[in-house]
């Protein structure tokens, strides 16, 4: 059992620093209108596809890697009778034609992949002088490297960058523009990952995901000063 299985047979929404709260703040200083394509790549269980599609009315593409994850999405989509659709799809290949998107979002979704190749294949299917609005994981400068492989090991992140790498992994895959904020901490009421206001739980869940469940609560304390977040905006 992986942790990304433990969200799935959760069906957790929101699963991302900031929440749906930074969602909409990152989105209310976008353009977004009704012609706006938008891909939401690792959309897990579609929540902010949902908010896009029902505050701005424009072009949703849902996708994830995960099974459970794609077909939540979809049961929610059905039951606010939206007319979006969650797929299938692996971020490192992914099927859409070269400049297809206006937006990708990636909502804590790119540091569990290889990066040279998902951040490639994002700068292919999205159009010239498109954004990418992403919230991911940095390591802060204190994590020793048994702190990193400990962490990486649970949550099975194939690396954690701090923000310099970051930046260079984006530049590397041809981001012409790239400006990320970093958040140490997150000082809002309700601004964390906020486990309990979004379940979907699948008819079955083995006891096991409980125990995975405490050691995420565990951890995210232990290594709260240790992992903080950044949000990159890059524009293609
Ligand atoms: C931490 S969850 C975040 C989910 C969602 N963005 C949210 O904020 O609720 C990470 C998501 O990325 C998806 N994911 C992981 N690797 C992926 C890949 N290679 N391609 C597409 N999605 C992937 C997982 O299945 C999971 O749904």
């Amino acid at each position: 059992m992986k942790y990304m299985d433990m969200l799935a047979l959760l069906g957790v929404g929101g699963a991302h620093p900031g929440g749906l709260h930074l969602t909409k703040r990152l989105l209310e200083k976008e353009e977004i209108t009704s012609e706006t394509s938008i891909l939401d790549i690792g959309c897990g269980t579609g929540q902010t596809s949902a908010y896009l599609y029902c505050r701005y009315g424009c072009e949703i593409t849902a996708c994830d890697i995960n099974a459970t994850m794609v077909q939540k999405a979809n049961k929610r989509f059905k039951q606010l009778k939206l007319p979006c659709k969650a797929i299938i799809e692996d971020i490192e290949d992914l099927s859409f034609d070269d400049e297809s998107f206006d937006i990708i979002l990636l909502e804590s979704v790119a540091a569990f992949t290889n990066l040279s190749s998902s951040l490639r294949e994002c700068k292919r299917v999205l159009k010239k002088g498109g954004i990418i609005l992403a919230i991911e994981t940095v390591k802060e400068p204190q994590m020793t490297e048994e702190d990193e492989r400990l962490v990486s090991e649970f949550y099975h992140f194939q690396s954690i960058p701090n923000e310099m790498e970051w930046v260079e992994y984006w530049k590397k895959a041809g981001f012409s523009t790239v400006v990320s904020r970093h958040e140490h901490k997150i000082e809002e009421e309700g601004e964390n990952i906020d486990f309990g206001t979004d379940f979907d739980l699948s008819d079955e869940i083995p006891s096991n995901v409980y125990d995975l469940l405490d050691d995420h609560e565990r951890l995210t304390k232990k290594y709260q000063n240790l992992l903080g977040f950044c949000i990159f905006r890059c524009i293609s």
